[in-house]
């Protein structure tokens, strides 16, 4: 095993080795908000304390003050030292830490990593030679291409902008120069070899070279935009796959954006490069582009580790439209938050830049809309809110969306507005929501799970009697409003009155949280249990607090739940005592029932006079 690991290496395992993925596979994690808590794995403890954050890619114990990163944690946790704990990651993750001797490597291995590095080094040596390019005589035309749309020097150092000259091999000279060869050079795309040529040619020509960086912030394939007002090509050219880069897993301008992200709290998703930097010449370094391609499931992960945030800002035309809402959905299913910036028809990001400068564009970012607010104002210029018909398609359009929350508070919400918004009973709406679940937009979403539970969940309703569910409904809401109810329920109120329905769970987790002084996150907790138990009375509740006048008379409302409660269940047990009595022929026995019976029948006297 080599004690040496290149610093390459160890930043590959950190890209790669995500700290939620790492430490759940050593004990379970449970979600809280951005973070993750479980029982510390280094201290004894009832509650837990330990918290993990993919955010940060950081955990920290806030009861016996351990934390880290994902090497410390495999050092604690395997009793090893740091490079021992960057083999056990390296192989968990598949990345080759190169042997001194090289002897423990395949030949294949060897060809493989070989090969990434070749490709690695040849891009960043080629974008330093697109650079100079520019600033050289032969780059004029591109230095007059970015001046004239005002890009200044300084963009270009931060992007790495450079220029590939009207030559068919001013890139393979370069990379010969530079000790490449012939077959690395056409396996990075960045010469073309046509089966039907001599020679292999140079892809970007008479272009200004963008760099596309992948997370780690290497460079690992090009995107050329012409300067001709009518290219032989496309108007961008761009790498294809090769081994190091995957279209759909990149996000340009992510490692330069990954700050501004932390700072602004949410990204702004543009199409392309020229956007991205508009932005950021508008003071908005937190910026990405899928690159003209569609947003992708692994684009939205890739985010979602920085944020939990975005806003889209495609271009104002019907594509843009078209993929606003596609992205949309991405996002939406992995559970980011997501506001629309809406440009005026046949504009992008650089467009208002360049005719209103940074407050202008400025402006659009501060009045980003809800996606649902964009949703209903789009789907009513297709369909006529007053007829009844297209209201009902705009309702199942928005559903649709809506569907692809996973959270239950934040879905129940947004069923709500949606009543709102198009002013129908918010229990219709709730009711078309749940018949959609046989409509095919639900095949995305896993329900069975939830309609399973419905059943069941149904049968347990059924037996309970409303007198009971009303007081837990309200001992529950109540318990979430003020701490002292679940001490007085946990002194009142025996644990094995409180129903099984979901409301009782809930019931059961406010007063355990209360006692265990985990009161700060008792929202989360609560909403926690909706993953298991999607009730939408436990939603409801949980979704909207409840109204509380200053007079409000607590002791009251609480005292008489619990006695409610309390009459209930000593009633269910007379009739039972009475059942018993009817089946036994023993006098001895009936008399010992009867007197039980008579005990009961005082407790529930006594229970109305308290
Ligand atoms: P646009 O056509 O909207 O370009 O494509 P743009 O951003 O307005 O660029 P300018 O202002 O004309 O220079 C958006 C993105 O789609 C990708 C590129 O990543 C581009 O930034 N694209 C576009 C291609 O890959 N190939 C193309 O031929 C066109
Ligand atoms: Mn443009």
């Amino acid at each position: 095993m080599s004690r040496y690991i290149p610093e390459e290496i160890i930043r590959d395992i950190k890209a790669r080795a995500d700290i939620y993925e790492v430490i759940s596979s050593y004990i379970p994690l449970k979600k809280l908000g951005n973070r993750w808590k479980a029982l510390c794995p280094f201290h004894q403890e009832k509650t837990p304390s330990f918290t993990v954050s993919p955010e940060r890619q950081a955990y920290h114990c806030f009861g016996c003050g351990k934390g880290g990163n994902v090497f410390t944690f495999i050092m604690e946790k395997e009793n090893v030292d740091f490079v021992n704990a960057a083999h056990i990651l390296a192989s968990r993750y598949g990345i080759i830490i190169p042997e001194n001797s090289s002897k423990n490597l395949t030949d294949e291995d060897k060809k493989k990593l070989n090969q990434r590095e070749q490709l690695y080094t040849l891009h960043k040596e080629l974008a330093s030679s697109y650079t100079n390019m520019l600033f050289s005589p032969k780059g004029i035309a591109g230095l007059t291409y970015l001046k004239q749309r005002g890009i200044s020097e300084n963009i270009i150092k931060d992007f790495m902008l450079g220029f590939a000259p009207e030559s068919w091999d001013f890139a393979i000279n370069e990379a010969k120069n530079y000790g490449y060869s012939e077959e690395i050079l056409v396996t990075s795309g960045i010469a073309v070899d046509k089966q039907n040529s001599k020679r292999i040619y140079d892809r970007f020509r008479n272009r200004i070279m963008f760099p596309i960086w992948n997370e780690q912030g290497k460079i690992v394939a090009f995107s050329g935009r012409t300067i001709e007002a009518e290219p032989m090509g496309g108007k961008y050219v761009n790498s294809p796959e090769t081994p190091i880069f995957k279209k759909g897993n990149i996000l340009y301008a992510l490692p330069i954006s990954r700050d501004g992200i932390r700072k602004h709290q949410f990204a702004i998703l543009c199409e392309g490069q020229i956007d991205v930097i508009a932005m950021h010449r508008a003071e908005f370094n937190n910026a990405v582009a899928p690159q003209g391609t569609a947003f992708t499931d692994e684009q939205a992960k890739l985010l979602k580790r920085y944020t939990n945030k975005v806003y889209i800002c495609f271009d104002g035309d019907t594509a843009g439209i078209k993929a606003t809402f596609k992205a949309l959905n991405i996002l939406l299913i992995n559970n980011i938050e997501v506001k629309i910036i809406e440009l005026p028809k046949g504009s992008d990001p650089d467009s208002i830049f360049t005719q209103k400068g940074k407050d202008g564009l400025g402006e659009y970012v501060t009045a980003a809309q809800d996606f649902l607010d964009f949703s209903i104002k789009e789907l009513s210029k297709k369909y006529n809110l007053n007829s009844p018909f297209e209201k009902n398609q705009i309702l199942h359009k928005l559903l649709e969306i809506i569907s692809k929350i996973e959270n239950t508070i934040v879905k129940t919400t947004y069923i709500s507005l949606v009543a709102q918004h198009l002013k129908l009973p918010e229990k219709t709406v709730l009711q078309e929501f749940n018949k959609g679940k046989k409509q095919t937009y639900y095949q995305n979403i896993p329900v069975p799970k939830e309609f399973e539970f419905e059943q069941k969940n149904k049968k347990i309703k059924e037996k309970i009697d409303p007198a009971v569910a009303v007081a837990e409904e309200t001992l529950l809401e109540l318990s979430i409003i003020n701490e002292e109810i679940p001490r007085r329920l946990e002194e009142e109120l025996p644990i094995e009155m409180i129903s099984d329905t979901p409301i009782g769970k809930a019931l059961n987790l406010a007063i355990s949280l209360t006692l265990n002084d985990e009161r700060e996150n008792i929202h989360s907790e609560l909403g926690m249990l909706l993953n298991e138990y999607p009730d939408s009375d436990l939603s409801r509740i949980l979704s909207l607090p409840m109204k509380i006048s200053s007079n409000y008379d607590f002791d009251k409302s609480v005292s008489e739940c619990i006695k409610a409660i309390i009459s209930v269940k000593l009633n269910e047990e007379i009739n039972k005592l009475m059942t018993d009595i009817k089946q036994t022929q023993d006098i001895n026995k009936k008399r010992e029932i009867t007197k039980k019976i008579t005990l009961l029948r005082k407790e529930i006297i006594q229970l109305k006079h308290n």
